[in-house]
């Protein structure tokens, strides 16, 4: 079976960037991508390319190319669904916030909803494929729901988890590590693998069976996840001992068998998956009452939990152990660098925690608009609207949130943070002027000479 037209349900974080590589590097098949959104399709579809919704070093010049080639976004479901071979089910799948499972598992009801779409629409055999991250055995499901509402037609489900991180989506998707297929139907495999095989070398593309396709997802979330946990637990280690933890993660990720990525401690991982993957790994593990396995796991979002406030603390007891009516400037406030992504960003919980304690903040992030900030404060329901929007500021001019600041906390590791004239920020900020380096980012003893009173989670200072 070849395909020629490939639908894609979501068209957020990976079903934009993913599905606009492979009509890139498949001009032949046509793909759409559709959404319930209509404000999303028709950012996606803006005619100036800094419009589109997503940032993302490269995509709009992928973006740029291949749509209205082969490449379209819209809001028809029922179209896009009936006229594809293929279908990718990219939707969200938030940690659920109700009922059974509340805080932890997985939110399948999204998927529900497309695979129900599928069924009532489609009128000719379909290759369905779950790019979306869920827990394992959902394609049974999935495949239930097909077989029992559908008019008939054949549909074969397959696992195609994705493995981009935000920030370098287009370099991940140009050049994955590898594309992981897991099913059961040789054909549909088949069919799927010659799509990516457009760019991707075959020996790159590891197929599995279903379950071990869809846990596989769920399992390295939770291994880098768990890295990211264990070097801020020594960061902690750090700075009661004097040891440096950039030296520790240097002098550790030299061993081959240990490696030197994602170790690189930070004032906590967030992003929209890390935690919720976990929480939902816990969750099946605890379902099956493999008790030992879930608290192991928790352990990693508890001290993610534990870095994040520790943070927060260490800027209220360095600045006389209160920040009430002190302006504090934030650098930062996407989850990393070269993204407009929040979502689970540690500043929300670093900011929070200080708005706690009245602090007035200053944020400053080249990509996250104010709407933004203010919608992930207000989502947290721990203030009024109007009083989050008093107590913190958002700012386009970094100087501007360093002016009359006590003290300037560093969030997110842009690199233009690196080359501001910090002899001016000293300048322009109260004395003592404090600066909390939540990422290492700046040179400790640069900033010292300064005369900054210099703090970088991992440090003795
Ligand atoms: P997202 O929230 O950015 O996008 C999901 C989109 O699906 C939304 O625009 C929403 O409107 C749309 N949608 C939901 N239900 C719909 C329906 N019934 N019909 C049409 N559209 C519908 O989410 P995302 O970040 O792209 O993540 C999607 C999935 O991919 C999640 O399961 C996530 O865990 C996984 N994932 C995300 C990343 C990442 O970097 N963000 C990486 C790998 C995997
Ligand atoms: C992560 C995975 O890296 C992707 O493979 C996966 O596809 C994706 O989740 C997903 O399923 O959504 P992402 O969350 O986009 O990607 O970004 P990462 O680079 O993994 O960073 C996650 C968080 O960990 C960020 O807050 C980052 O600052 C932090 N981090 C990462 C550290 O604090 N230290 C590190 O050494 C690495």
């Amino acid at each position: 079976m070849r395909v020629t037209k490939i639908a894609c349900i979501g068209a957020g974080y990976v079903g934009g960037p993913t599905m606009s590589v492979i009509a890139q590097k498949n001009p032949h098949i046509q793909v759409t991508v559709v959404d319930l959104n209509k404000a999303r399709i028709d950012s996606w579809n803006a005619h100036d390319l800094n419009e589109i919704p997503i940032y993302e070093p490269g995509l709009a010049e992928v973006v740029g190319e291949a749509r209205g080639r082969n490449l379209f976004f819209s809001t028809d479901v029922d179209g896009a669904i009936r006229e594809a071979d293929l279908i990718f089910i990219s939707v969200n799948t938030p940690t659920k916030t109700y009922g059974k499972g509340k805080g932890q598992a997985a939110d399948l009801k999204f998927i529900e909803l497309c695979a129900r779409q599928i069924a009532d629409v489609a009128q000719s055999n379909k290759i369905i494929v779950e790019k979306s991250t869920i827990p394992v055995r959902t394609a049974a499901t999935i495949k239930n729901i097909l077989d029992n509402t559908g008019q008939g037609v054949q549909f074969q489900v397959l696992s195609n988890p994705e493995f981009l991180a935000e920030g370098t989506a287009i370099q991940d998707l140009h050049h994955p590590d590898r594309i992981l297929i897991g099913g059961e139907d040789p054909e549909a495999i088949a069919a799927l693998k010659a799509v990516y095989e457009a760019w991707v070398p075959s020996e790159r593309i590891i197929t599995t069976n279903l379950w071990s396709s869809e846990l596989s997802k769920l399992v390295a979330n939770a291994f880098l996840a768990q890295r990211v946990s264990s070097i801020n637990s020594i960061s902690e280690l750090c700075e009661v001992t004097g040891a440096n933890v950039e030296e520790v993660a240097h002098a550790i990720g030299q061993d081959s068998r240990i490696g030197s990525k994602f170790l690189k401690a930070s004032v906590g991982f967030g992003g929209s998956c890390f935690q919720k993957d976990l929480l939902n790994l816990v969750y099946i593990a605890r379902s099956y009452n493999l008790h030992e396995v879930a608290n192991y796991w928790e352990q990693v979002i508890l001290l993610n939990d534990h870095q994040k406030i520790r943070f927060a603390e260490k800027i209220i007891n360095s600045m006389y152990n209160t920040v009430n009516g002190k302006k504090i400037a934030f650098m930062g406030w996407a989850f990393k660098k070269n993204t407009n992504d929040t979502r689970e960003s540690a500043a929300i919980y670093v900011a929070d925690h200080l708005l706690e304690e009245q602090a007035q903040l200053t944020v400053y992030d080249p990509k996250v608009s104010a709407i933004q900030m203010y919608k992930d404060l207000d989502a947290l329901g721990n203030r009024s609207p109007e009083e989050n929007r008093a107590l913190l500021k958002v700012v386009n001019d970094p100087m501007e949130a360093a002016k009359d600041a006590h003290g300037l906390a560093i969030l997110t590791e842009w690199d233009e943070f690196k080359s501001l004239d910090w002899m001016q920020i000293k300048t322009v900020m109260k004395k003592p002027a404090f600066i909390f380096d939540g990422r290492k980012l700046l040179d400790a003893e640069e900033m010292k000479a300064l005369g900054f009173i210099y703090y970088a989670i991992g440090e003795k200072h």
